[in-house]
């Protein structure tokens, strides 16, 4: 299996840095967490009990110390974040500047009460004062848990149920596509029952009209008459710094939590290995802090380096299809970081909209949150970076916490393969394996497995040390399993080949098909659903559910279907909203009870029979050809 390779490298060779990983990956992550300051010294880089890893045990660390103190008396004056809001105002928010927010906002949050270890949950929009939030809490060791302001009301509810948020912080409201989105109306909703919930920190961005409830308090109200000053508190190097809510193949989301110094010691290493940053880059990643990708690489990695970033509030797409490159062209970005799914649309309004704006600044790009197809690769290569820039298809979770797989010409020149993520970061050992955890032969199909633990990794799940033994270690004994398919060719080089597991990949957002099912299900007149993945030209999937109806009530009612939809934009949001719904008689299932997933893909593909029946184990081919002929029939004649 030959692929085409680009050779172009940013002429940086530090070969050493690998084989120093590969003979001692525990001194090798000892050397590089010195680039970070500490108040104090650890005295074991890592403590491993299989599967809890504790690094840089008795160091003393502050993230927010190591986003802003660090840069105060050289670049006090430089721009931290280059902000562009959706209907065109910009914000040049400095160092200096966010040194001064941040210290007023923490004492704003202990005016509140909040003390270490207390969790915030933060529902924002993307403005700069989000990343003043999250670097507040991590000043004073209070957890944050940033919620993506697509979720909706239930979704908000059970993530402050479950992490117990004595403080929410939001926004009257946010800009997208030029309407409003009235944040703090679902705020009001989600919280009505909760108790526990003490104060909400209401910034406002919109001024649209808001009701003001006992809880609320405005942020510029809060933030006047506050002291400027307020220390970094020395926190244990494994302190909780955030939980992010992610999917998985259960009902419920899961707590993913970081802690501090192993996170920031990946953050440092991997912004510098794999982005090559320098001091006069402007550095661009499209994500929202509402997902990993912008906690890690937008409020946490840029800073420590210093770098200068540009924050966008809006769509991509609006008002028309030239605002990201025009974007680039405003700001002079060196170093822009997309998703494919964002790519594609691009791709799909024509090269004439990119090729009439200067984006001659840019010398890298990247790519993440799913696989890049190789068209779009080259696309990218060659109408956006016109064949200079290297492109680094980095592969990573919101376990992982940083890039684990990913080109890194900040250290090394490889050549390139259009849709590899190329190598394993030093220090990170990777295999394709069977399902019994034996190495696949090159070049086949299997589970990718991370054989030693990294700093980044998440520390465990919120409050559910059992369901993290399960998820992560339970299928290969000591090796951290992440639920994805791959291959390795002859080179050595990784190709990410999708989720293994019920995790569907809508526009790069985890979606699981546990939860999505049985939000549908939830609805009185339903008594059994499926959900699948199906490809997508733009979004890379979409979903398509299956719906079975309880008897009696009536079948193909558009009534019923919007009835569907709307609980799953009011429980999970509209990112979860299926493509088609499909009523059924009843679900193909194996003997043991376990749906037919890739039998509900076939039909939703209109594929043939022949190329799943024997993927389902504990099906014989014939029950399932007679359950995918019912369904074929059923469906027809709902869509008639
Ligand atoms: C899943 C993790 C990485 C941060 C954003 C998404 C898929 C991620 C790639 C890539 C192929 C990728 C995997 C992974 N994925 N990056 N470069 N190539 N697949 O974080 O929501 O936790 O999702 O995204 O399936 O397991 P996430």
């Amino acid at each position: 299996m030959m692929s085409e390779t680009y050779r172009i490298g940013l002429g940086n060779n530090n070969n050493s840095l690998r084989e120093k990983a590969n003979s001692d990956f525990v001194s090798f992550w000892d050397e590089q967490a010195k680039h970070l300051s500490w108040f104090s010294p650890w005295d074991k880089t890592l403590d491993w009990s299989p599967p809890f890893a504790k690094w840089f045990v008795g160091g003393t660390i502050n993230a927010s110390y190591n986003a802003l103190d660090i840069h105060q008396s050289e670049k006090s004056t430089k721009s931290a974040i280059l902000w562009e809001g959706e209907n065109g105002e910009s914000r040049n928010v400095t160092y200096g500047e966010m040194f001064t927010l941040v210290q007023k906002f923490a004492n704003v949050l202990k005016s509140l009460g909040v003390q270490k270890d207390d969790r915030v949950t933060i529902y924002l929009p993307m403005v700069p004062e989000l990343i003043v939030s999250m670097l507040a809490c991590a000043r004073i060791g209070a957890i944050h848990t940033v919620i993506f302001s697509g979720f909706s009301a239930t979704s908000i509810k059970d993530r402050v149920s479950d992490s117990k948020s004595k403080i929410i912080i939001t926004a009257d409201g946010g800009y997208r596509r030029g309407k409003i989105v009235k944040l703090k109306d679902v705020i009001d909703d989600a919280i009505k029952d909760i108790d526990f919930v003490e104060h909400v920190v209401v910034l406002e961005r919109t001024k649209n009209k808001i009701t003001m409830n006992p809880k609320d308090n405005l942020w510029n109200d809060l933030m006047n008459n506050i002291s400027e000053l307020c220390s970094a508190e020395a926190l244990p190097s494994d302190h909780p710094l955030y939980i992010l809510y992610t999917s998985g193949t259960t009902g419920k989301p899961k707590g993913v939590l970081h802690g501090t110094g192993g996170y920031l010691t990946h953050l440092h290493s991997t912004f510098k290995w794999a982005f090559d940053i320098k001091d006069s880059d402007v550095f661009f990643c499209t994500a929202d802090i509402g997902w990993v990708t912008g906690h890690s690489y937008v409020a946490y990695a840029p800073f420590l380096h210093g770098a200068t970033q540009v924050m966008y509030e809006g769509a991509p797409d609006f008002p028309d299809a030239s605002r990201m490159w025009d974007i680039l062209q405003k700001y002079k970005v060196t170093i822009f970081y997309t998703t494919p799914t964002a790519l594609r649309m691009f791709m799909k309004f024509g090269d004439e909209i990119p090729n009439s704006f200067d984006l001659s600044n840019l010398r890298l790009l990247g790519s993440v949150g799913e696989p890049i197809n190789p068209e779009v690769w080259k696309w990218y290569f060659k109408t956006i970076g016109k064949e200079k820039c290297p492109i680094i298809d980095t592969w990573w979770q919101t376990e992982t916490g940083g890039m684990l797989i990913s080109p890194l010409p900040g250290l090394e020149s490889i050549p390139l393969k259009p849709g590899s993520g190329t190598l394993p970061i030093p220090g990170v050992d990777i295999s394709v394996v069977d399902e019994i955890g034996k190495d696949v032969p090159v070049n086949t199909k299997g589970y990718l497995v991370i054989k030693n633990p990294w700093p980044g990794m998440l520390l465990t799940l919120w409050n559910d040390d059992e369901k993290y033994k399960t998820v992560y270690w339970s299928k290969y004994e000591n090796c951290y399993y992440p639920g994805d398919y791959a291959r390795k060719d002859e080179d050595g080089y990784l190709w990410l080949l999708g989720r293994a597991d019920d995790v569907l990949k809508v526009a790069g957002h985890r979606i699981g098909t546990a939860e999505l099912e049985s939000c549908i299900v939830s609805h009185p007149s339903v008594a059994e659903s499926a959900v699948c993945g199906i490809p997508d030209e733009v979004k890379g999937e979409v979903i398509i559910a299956f719906v079975v109806l309880k008897q009696g009530v009536e079948q193909n009612s558009k009534i019923l279907e919007k009835e569907i939809i709307d609980k799953i934009r009011n429980n999970i949001g509209s990112i979860a909203t299926p493509k088609q719904i499909y009523f059924v008689s009843k679900l193909p299932k194996t003997r043991s009870g376990k749906i037919m997933r890739r039998l509900l893909k076939a039909i939703g593909n209109n594929e043939k029979i022949g190329d799943v029946s024997t993927l389902e184990d504990g099906a014989a081919v014939t029950e399932v050809q007679q359950v995918f002929d019912e369904l074929k029939t059923s469906i027809k004649n709902n869509l008639e």
